[in-house]
């Protein structure tokens, strides 16, 4: 299952990742907000997409103005592995390596056709395992 959520500064790219996902890509995601330009806590929307993502075990996307906030939000609950990305090379690594399941994104440094590439790459690229397992398994909230 796809989960995607922003802040007021990642609100403009959700909405073209959301339609790309629903549209081009054809797969279901869930919309966990903001809905609106109105300011909001990335805090609150990180902790809401990180806690479905781990309860269905599926993937997320987040966005705030520069993804960094709402990556260090995330990455605070147990269990997750957010990974902000500017590029399609680290959006590949990271799932291959680091297992992530959500995927952090800038909504006001990151251009559109660009995000669009680094969601479809971390939406089609596996974890390898391997020598990985381990290294993913002692990453943890103290
Ligand atoms: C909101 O203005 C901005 O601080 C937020 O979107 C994000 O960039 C924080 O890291």
């Amino acid at each position: 299952m796809l989960f995607i959520g922003c802040d007021h500064g990642g609100f403009e790219l959700k909405i073209e990742i959301y339609n790309y996902i629903k549209d081009v890509l054809r797969l279901d995601i869930t919309d966990m907000g903001c809905f609106s330009k109105d300011s909001v806590d990335y805090p609150d929307i990180a902790e809401v997409v990180a806690k479905s993502v781990l309860e269905k075990k599926g993937i997320g996307i987040l966005i705030c103005g520069t993804g960094v906030g709402i990556s260090i939000a995330a990455n605070k609950v147990d269990g997750v592995r957010c990974a902000l990305c500017s590029e399609e090379y680290s959006a590949r690594m990271t799932r291959k390596h680091n297992d992530a399941n959500i995927l952090a994104l800038g909504g006001r440094t990151t251009g559109v056709e660009l995000a669009k590439s680094i969601v479809n790459t971390f939406l089609n690229t596996d974890f390898e395992g391997g020598r990985h397992t381990n290294r993913v398994n002692k990453i943890a909230c103290q």
